[in-house]
């Protein structure tokens, strides 16, 4: 274990994280526009209680990695599916470990939490998320931990420049599942 990944805690965020959670995620969308669909721009423009509303909702759960300093340098979101017959799915969004803080292993600190944390949402069973094709790091964290690919939609995002096509993938929730292959 490194010296950071060692200091690192993962805490759920909560009502008085708004502020510290728009700051981290408007870097996000600013640093790595082709990961994200959501713009800087159009995130920019949403006002602080819509950051505190989103970790808010009972439906979802924020976890965020501070150093050992306090600070928040990273984050992964799951949101319930809401009709009936999809509440056994949550998907993961919303992945980012600040520029200076990647490659010491808060990325696979945050998923490993995630996954706890998924295994205690009522009925939840599956985890689905979207990844952008070339998105290298991102998919193999991913698979690292089991999610198997089932699907690439091309051009999933349309942005200025290009489309992105975006690989598909999940796994069952369970501790006890092992990925084929
Ligand atoms: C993808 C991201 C979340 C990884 O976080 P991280 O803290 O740097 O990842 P870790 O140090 O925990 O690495 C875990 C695994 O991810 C993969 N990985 C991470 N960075 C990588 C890189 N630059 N190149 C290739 N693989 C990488 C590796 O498999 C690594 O395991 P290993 O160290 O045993 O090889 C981070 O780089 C990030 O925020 N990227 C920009 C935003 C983004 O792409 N979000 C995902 C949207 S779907």
């Amino acid at each position: 274990m490194g010296e950071l990944e060692a200091g690192v805690s993962i805490k759920r965020l909560g009502q008085s994280d708004g502020g510290r959670y728009r700051s981290l995620m408007l870097r996000a969308y600013s640093e790595h526009d082709s990961a994200f669909t959501s713009t800087f721009e159009e995130r920019a423009g949403k006002p602080v209680e819509w950051w505190t509303r989103r970790l808010q909702d009972p439906t979802t759960i924020t976890l965020g990695a501070f150093d050992a300093g306090g600070t928040l340098i990273g984050t992964v979101r799951l949101e319930n599916y809401q009709r009936r017959r999809e509440r056994h799915k949550v998907q993961l969004t919303a992945m980012y470990v600040l520029k200076d803080s990647a490659g010491h292993g808060v990325g696979r600190r945050l998923i490993e939490e995630a996954l706890v944390q998924a295994r205690k949402m009522d009925s939840v069973e599956l985890i689905n998320l979207t990844v952008t094709a070339d998105n290298l790091a991102a998919v193999r964290l991913y698979s690292k931990f089991g999610f198997q690919t089932f699907g690439r939609e091309a051009r999933a995002v349309k942005t200025t420049q290009s489309y992105l096509d975006k690989l598909h993938m999940w796994r069952p929730v369970s501790a006890d599942y092992i990925a084929p292959g």
